[in-house]
């Protein structure tokens, strides 16, 4: 058997003496032809590796280049140096890959998250990154470990479908008809009857429609996988590939469905607190040095953990989107003229009206529920006021919008009147319709965009640097 290592987080958090251990790893420095800063990734700390002068061939010495990999065997012992409590001794060092330092794109300086961006492929070796995308997977097994503790079924929707689960239009099609010369209908209309699926087919924007058939036969499931949108905007906080989270419950109403989302969110961030600290103090660091570029005023008022904690610890505020308008609209901001867009009831709110409330109002993650039925999606339950429907967002400082659920429309003939309002086809949601007709219950649910999740725990500013290789207008690399 090859792998017989000790990783380097194991050595790291025993803190003991030890003979005779394997560390295999890439070489972050090599110093004074002696020592060796080595890293498997487990974590940002390096063990250092001391390769005794005159122990080792010059031929070997020379091939100990930056991210050349290493496997290493020696004795754990108590450093001399500063710096490190322990260090590792070297009788073997064996070259797995060399490298050549000259070409090697990541160089011992700090490189901008953009360039980073260009060579996505190698960032996962540097600190800032090693720690995003630690955490991103404790969050993503938190999400889990949430939803069995509870109960719910994990249910896989699929990727590819026929329907449009948002009615916004901003799908990807998926399909097999040749580009150039398509068939054709009597009308001149591309003829998707030929094509692979028999029908029109894109790829999935939510599993919400899906999921919403679970729910109502198991009661509750949720679903965590990738959505896709075709929308044209290019800002920090969109993907047009983005991992969502979807549970959807039965027997539900819009008060348990904000419930379930706000502890769900405290549960996550408690995890990664409890298991990537860390990396959670490096990204504290790196934060605050960040923002010692920015004028007082711009800076946050809590570090990172210091966020985290008082998120987790804090009930969220919740109100009506009628009383966040009226908040807007009382505003200095508003009186001063400091919003962009228009302020008034029935506007789907822009990212400085929710971050006016998140960030200058309330100073906490708001949820606002109850919106204008005409900027909400046909599933949702219709208010007696009939202007209204039992939607809920979720805001979070520095982000905006972080979760959107409802609870749903159970009413077959509300669902039916609303979806011809809104030109949805009855026929192709038959199936979805269904479940209105056999055994309709209350339900609810919504979904978290995980990328979004991430970039609040790991207080980075740009969503493609919290996803591995990020889809945005006009880039596909990697
Ligand atoms: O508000 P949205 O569009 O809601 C739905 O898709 C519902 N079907 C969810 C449900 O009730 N089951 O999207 C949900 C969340 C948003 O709040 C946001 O966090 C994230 O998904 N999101 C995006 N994240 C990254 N890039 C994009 N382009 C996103 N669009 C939505
Ligand atoms: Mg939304």
């Amino acid at each position: 058997m090859f792998n017989k290592r000790t990783k380097i987080r194991e050595i790291i958090s025993k803190q003991e003496s030890q003979t005779g251990i394997t560390v295999m790893g890439w070489v972050r420095s090599f110093r004074n032809n002696q020592f060796i800063a080595l890293n498997d990734g487990s974590t940002n700390t390096n063990i250092q590796v001391v390769a005794t002068l005159g122990n080792f061939p010059d031929e070997l010495i020379k091939r100990i280049t930056t991210s050349a990999s290493l496997r290493v065997y020696g004795d754990l012992v108590p450093s001399l140096g500063k710096g490190q409590a322990l260090e590792l001794v070297a009788t073997e060092i064996e070259i797995l890959g060399d490298s050549d330092a000259e070409k090697y794109p990541l160089q011992p300086k700090k490189h901008s998250l953009e360039f980073l961006r260009e060579i996505a492929h190698l960032r996962f070796r540097t600190n800032t990154f090693g720690a995003i995308f630690r955490i991103r997977h404790s969050l993503a097994f938190a999400v889990h470990k949430f939803y069995n503790e509870r109960g719910f079924v994990y249910l896989h929707t699929p990727i590819i479908t026929a329907s449009d689960a948002e009615g916004a239009g901003e799908m990807f099609r998926v399909s097999t008809l040749p580009l150039e010369n398509p068939p054709r209908d009597e009308d001149g209309k591309i003829d998707f009857k030929e094509d692979f699926f028999g029908k029109a087919t894109n790829l999935t924007v939510s599993g919400q429609l899906e999921g919403e058939l679970g729910a109502t036969a198991f009661g509750e499931i949720y679903t965590f996988g990738p959505t896709f949108r075709a929308e044209n905007s290019n800002t920090a906080r969109h993907l047009a590939e983005f991992w969502m989270i979807e549970p959807e419950m039965a027997f539900c109403d819009l008060e348990d469905n904000m419930n379930l989302a706000e502890s769900f969110i405290k549960y996550i961030i408690n995890y990664a607190m409890e298991h990537n600290m860390e990396d959670l103090l490096f990204l504290d660091q790196r934060l605050a040095e960040e923002e010692k570029q920015l004028p007082t005023e711009k800076r946050s008022e809590m570090g990172l953990i210091d966020k985290l904690k008082f998120v987790s610890e804090n009930n969220f505020e919740r109100i009506t989107y009628t009383e966040a308008i009226d908040i807007l609209f009382n505003s200095p901001a508003y009186k001063k003229k400091k919003f962009q867009y228009e302020v008034k009831w029935g506007i789907d709110m822009q990212s400085e009206h929710e971050r006016y409330l998140v960030e200058k109002h309330f100073k906490k993650p708001v949820i606002v529920t109850n919106y204008p039925k005409d900027i909400k999606a046909f599933y949702m339950r219709q208010n007696d006021d009939g202007k209204t429907v039992a939607a809920m967002d979720i805001l979070a400082p520095g982000i905006g919008e972080i979760v959107g659920g409802s609870q749903r429309e159970e009413r077959l003939d509300r669902l039916t009147q609303r979806m011809h309002e809104m030109h949805i086809s009855e026929e192709e949601l038959w199936w979805y319709l269904d479940t209105r007709r056999y055994g309709t219950v209350p339900h609810a649910g919504f979904g978290l965009g995980f990328e979004r999740m991430v970039l609040f725990v790991t207080g980075m500013t740009n969503i493609r640097d919290v996803i591995a290789f990020p889809r945005t207008p006009k880039s596909a690399e990697f």
